[in-house]
């Protein structure tokens, strides 16, 4: 029997995971890590953080299992940030994150100066706050001395597969977030390098995610007791991963994630782009590509309310209280912008806020408003995707949020379509995993180890009265968020 590792670098925590090449999962760690808000609407973490989960996880992980049977460790991460090192391989400053949206002022300078035509004819995407290159531009005009000291440039997982390898790898589905990617012919781009004034000699070398970066470093395999054979493979950006744990591989496959962001992934065997840019255009874990739409809160809404405001770590007993008969009824809206928004408004502006309360209201229809503000955020994107042509009849479903039974009906209702979910339900982690199995020659490619590994073990269906209720309901919400805009951009 061999064993491989799985890792999802998430947002609030490391996940770990260890599994055997059937798929059968014998142990899972988590490590949980801060987030700083520095100012409103920043979002930072430290690198030294996630080696620190790196190191203690790996061990716990193991504890109990014959570590020489490890064969491979494969790893998703958050998209988007920006790990930049000196030369000597440490990181200059704090990660800024994929929902930190500072860079307004280099996201227009983008958008209308160098002009949203000419990026997506380079790189399938124009620019949103969160991107790389803004980042990179941003940390130019505010930090010039930290911007001179850049000897390569990372992305989170990628920093994490150079502690294990001493290699500067990046894969396709992770570049592609940077808009320093030309997606259609899977490259750095020569015209966003210029313009980020960067060299490709500070980029890390591109793989396909499933191919190998390197062997485990000798000291690192010493340190955490592994052989130093195992074999690391790229991995991909956690929304790939996720649809490669999830099987949404190939064409026509779609995956939505409940994480801290809330995306939808549509995958397809061919490049194209979304002629608004609304949705972004990536490449895939599987050697194709998808359409994804990111929203940057979604489970992170949830917790916000429930443990920040109602001051609970109790999720189920506000769940408890929004009974069958209160769904499509709820008279409060929420808009789930409590981080700015990309997809597809991309409005770092936009902000959270209830909408419709009155002496009646109460917690509950609170805590309901929240759960259906981010379904229908989601649905926002999903209508991108139906006006492109593209059919979506039902979809898989991952993430913390998923966990949740009420959220997928409310989802699916909402949303229209059929809901499925899988039994492990470990996404990017599983997705890493299975990625690594690929690089180590158990399966030759993504569709074999998906029709290997992973089953539907729940549907959620919708019903045709509560959809009606929450049509209704949706076209109501629509409304909200043209009105504030112009708000939104004063305060
Ligand atoms: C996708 C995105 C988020 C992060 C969260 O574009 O920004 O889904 O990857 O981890």
């Amino acid at each position: 029997m061999n064993y491989y590792i799985g890792i999802d670098l998430g947002t609030s925590a490391m996940k770990l995971l260890l599994t055997d090449e059937n798929g059968h999962i014998y142990n899972t760690v988590s490590k949980g890590y801060p987030l700083e808000f520095p100012k409103d609407g920043w979002c930072e973490q430290n690198a030294q953080d996630w080696k620190k989960a790196l190191f203690e996880g790996l061990p716990e992980l193991l504890n109990g299992f014959d570590a020489s049977c490890v064969k491979g460790i494969g790893c998703g991460g958050q998209m988007h940030g920006l790990v930049a090192l000196d030369e000597n391989d440490e990181p200059i400053r704090p990660v800024i994150l994929w929902n930190d949206s500072r860079t307004v002022k280099e996201v227009d300078k983008l958008n209308y100066e160098t002009g949203k035509k000419r990026l997506s004819e380079w790189t399938a995407n124009i620019a949103f706050a969160g991107f790389t290159a803004p980042k990179l531009l941003w940390m130019k005009k505010n930090e010039p001395l930290n911007f001179a000291k850049i000897s390569k440039i990372m992305l989170p997982k990628d920093y994490i597969n150079y502690i294990l390898t001493g290699v500067h790898s990046c894969d396709h589905s992770d570049a592609s977030g940077t808009l320093l990617y030309c997606v259609e012919k899977k490259c750095w781009s020569k015209q966003m390098l210029d313009i980020c004034d960067v060299s490709e000699a500070q980029m890390p070398t591109l793989f396909e995610s499933y191919e190998c970066i390197g062997k485990l470093k000798t000291e690192v395999a010493m340190r955490l007791g592994i052989p130093d054979t195992v074999k690391v493979c790229a991995g991909a950006s956690d929304n790939a991963a996720a649809a490669i744990g999830m099987g949404v591989v190939g064409d026509g496959g779609c995956n939505i994630s409940l994480g801290t962001s809330g995306t939808v992934f549509i995958s397809s065997k061919n490049f194209s782009v979304d002629k608004n840019n609304s949705l972004h255009s990536f490449a895939h874990a599987d050697g194709g590509y998808h359409l994804l739409g990111c929203i940057l809160s979604a489970a992170s809404c949830n917790k916000w309310l429930t443990e920040d405001i109602f001051k609970s770590h109790d999720y189920s007993y506000e769940e408890k209280h929004i009974t069958y008969d209160k769904l499509g009824e709820n008279r409060v809206f929420f808009l789930p912008y409590l981080m700015g928004e990309r997809s597809p408004i991309n409005d770092p502006n936009a902000r959270g806020c209830f909408i419709g309360m009155t002496m009646n209201t109460s917690r509950t229809d609170l805590a309901q408003a929240v759960l259906e503000g981010v379904a229908f955020a989601i649905r926002d994107n999903l209508e991108v995707a139906r006006n492109l042509g593209i059919e979506i009849k039902s979809s898989r479903i991952c993430g913390g949020g998923a966990r949740s039974s009420l959220w997928k009906q409310i989802i699916s209702n909402v949303l229209n379509i059929e809901l499925e979910s899988s039994e492990t339900e470990q996404g990017p982690a599983m997705g890493g995993a299975m990625l690594a199995m690929i690089c180590c020659g158990e399966y030759p490619d993504a569709q074999a180890v998906c029709t290997k590994m992973m089953s539907v073990s729940s549907v959620v269906k919708p019903t045709p009265e509560l959809s009606a209720k929450y049509e209704t309901r949706y076209q109501q919400f629509k409304k909200i968020y043209p009105a504030l805009k112009n708000i939104f951009e004063k305060i």
